[in-house]
């Protein structure tokens, strides 16, 4: 038989999932591993944890299959995006925690990097802000603070990657330091325009650049992994971030589609073709996908708390024990109190991006409670849809009015939240039968270069919808809602925008 193995490396968890000749998911296997805060606003992992949680869960899923290591036939990575590891090229260990991409360290250094007129360079070779979101600063961070590593990043001792590179260099045995453009686009040291690390950006932020990966396109040849790691020599074929893994899972390959993927946070892509759009209205730039040298563009926005503001109402409030109860709360909730919660719990991303901004609740009365908090919280994703693709219609015309969504992720099997999204943003909301779409946009991208599956159109075509959300909610509703959440994050932000 013949499987293909997809890698998620998430921000919360790690997964391994067996899929089938068919693309069907046979088995998947999930661990979650410690966040560590050691300050207000920094978020780490253990970069061994992420790497002991990534052996333990695809041994779990061949297991739980019951079949061979050696039937997979192409292993597919995704990734949390931008989290920054550095490691020793020698003894593997990274040496310092990985920093992720919700860590708001660099804040001071970008606000300098700012004021010293570097952004719109920044912007124009990488379609990004300069904003402590990407891996840039916070590799600098490493590099300035911890003891004699600038030195022996020079000496050639150190490596950098993405989650994505730290895993295909402990599989292959150390043999293999690659990355995808896809995970390369969001470093902010790599030039989208002309696909290469840039030589300017690395020598303003100190970084020697033979500590970089090389960068691949998503369907190549990444290394075959260790046979003692996995019980088997498996060739990595496919690798992309995770909300590039989406958009290809949902199979957004044509200019104009979009995907919004609701997880920790939520990231919504809109494919711009050949065009690289320069946004007006603070989205980014970036490569969707990457063949035969070619970069497919995106226009992104990225929020940082979707899912998460759901985990906070269990960890933080305590006013559920499992997210599942969040809808039914909701649906409890007083039709005439109008709460907005800003959940800005690590600044707000996009289209404001405002990194010393904190979380906010407005609207309280004497009757507010757990019921209105609940639904406050599944609106605020919601209303944070609305303004990026408010943006994105704004910034390129190729944006339809009235593009279809398609979403995925955690939160997008709640039916409430979905109905509520597409009534604020007044346009139909898809969601497809598989959910799975991250983990299966990078097996089929392994698959694919297996020569297993199909190829893109006849992938794109397989596409099946479980079910459409169209807008249920007057316009007048919609419109005055929608200005007391811009009124909201109005009086949230600390600079004005
Ligand atoms: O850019 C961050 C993103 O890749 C994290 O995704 O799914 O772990 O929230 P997720």
């Amino acid at each position: 038989m013949t499987y293909i193995l997809a890698i998620d490396q998430g921000t919360t968890s790690s997964r391994g999932v067996i899929f089938d000749a068919d693309m069907k998911i046979v088995t998947t296997a999930q661990q979650e591993f410690d966040q560590h805060f050691p300050n207000s606003g920094w978020v780490e992992h253990v970069a061994d944890d992420l790497w002991s949680s990534t052996v333990a869960t695809v041994s779990g899923a061949i297991a739980k299959a019951g079949i061979k290591p050696g039937e997979i036939k192409g292993i597919g990575i995704t990734n949390q995006r931008e989290t920054t590891v550095v490691w020793d090229k020698k003894t593997g260990k990274a040496i310092h925690n990985a920093i992720v991409w919700q860590d708001r360290r660099t804040s001071e250094m970008c606000q300098q990097l700012k004021a010293d007129g570097f952004e719109p360079e920044v912007t124009e070779k990488t379609g990004l802000l300069l904003d402590p979101y990407f891996s840039g600063t916070k590799l600098k961070w490493i590099l300035d603070n911890v003891d004699g590593a600038r030195e022996k990043a020079e000496a050639g001792e150190l490596l950098f990657g993405t989650v994505d590179s730290f895993l295909i260099w402990k599989l292959t045995g150390g043999k293999r330091h690659f990355t995808d453009a896809t995970n390369a686009a969001r470093t902010m040291l790599y030039d989208i325009r002309k696909g290469q690390w840039s030589e300017t950006i690395c020598e303003k932020f100190g970084i020697p650049m033979g500590m970089l990966p090389d960068v691949l396109d998503c369907a190549a040849d990444f290394g075959t992994t260790n046979a003692d790691i996995l019980g088997a020599a498996i060739p990595i074929l496919g690798v992309a971030g995770d909300q590039q893994a989406a958009t290809l899972g949902q199979a957004c390959f044509q200019p104009g589609m979009l995907k919004s993927t609701y997880g920790t946070g939520c990231f919504a892509l809109l494919n711009t073709g050949d065009t690289l759009v320069t946004s007006q209205n603070r989205l980014l730039g970036t490569i969707a996908y990457q063949f035969d040298g070619k970069p497919t563009y995106a226009l992104e926005g990225s929020i940082f708390i979707a899912g998460a503001v759901v985990q906070w109402l269990r960890d933080g409030l305590g006013i559920i024990r499992d997210a599942k109860e969040t809808q039914p709360l909701a649906e409890k909730a007083d039709p005439t109190q109008e709460l907005y919660l800003v959940p800005a719990f690590t600044g707000i991303g996009a289209p404001h991006w405002d990194a010393d901004a904190r979380g906010a609740i407005y609207g309280l009365t004497r009757g507010s409670g757990p019921a209105e908090f609940a639904r406050a919280a599944l609106e605020s994703v919601g209303f944070q849809t609305r303004e990026l693709l408010e943006a994105m219609k704004n910034d390129w015309q190729g944006a339809e009015e009235k593009a279809v969504l398609r979403v995925d992720g955690g939160m997008s099997a709640s039916d409430w939240s979905m109905q509520f999204l597409s009534d604020i943003i007044g346009a139909p909301v898809d969601r497809p039968e598989v959910l799975e779409t991250t983990a299966l946009g990078v097996a089929w991208l392994a698959g694919m270069r297996a020569g297993i599956y199909p190829d893109m159109e006849a992938f794109a075509a397989n596409w099946a919808l479980d079910r459409r959300f169209e807008p249920e909610m007057d316009a007048e509703t919609r419109e005055r809602r929608y200005a007391g959440w811009q009124d909201a994050i109005r009086r949230t932000l600390t600079c004005q925008d």
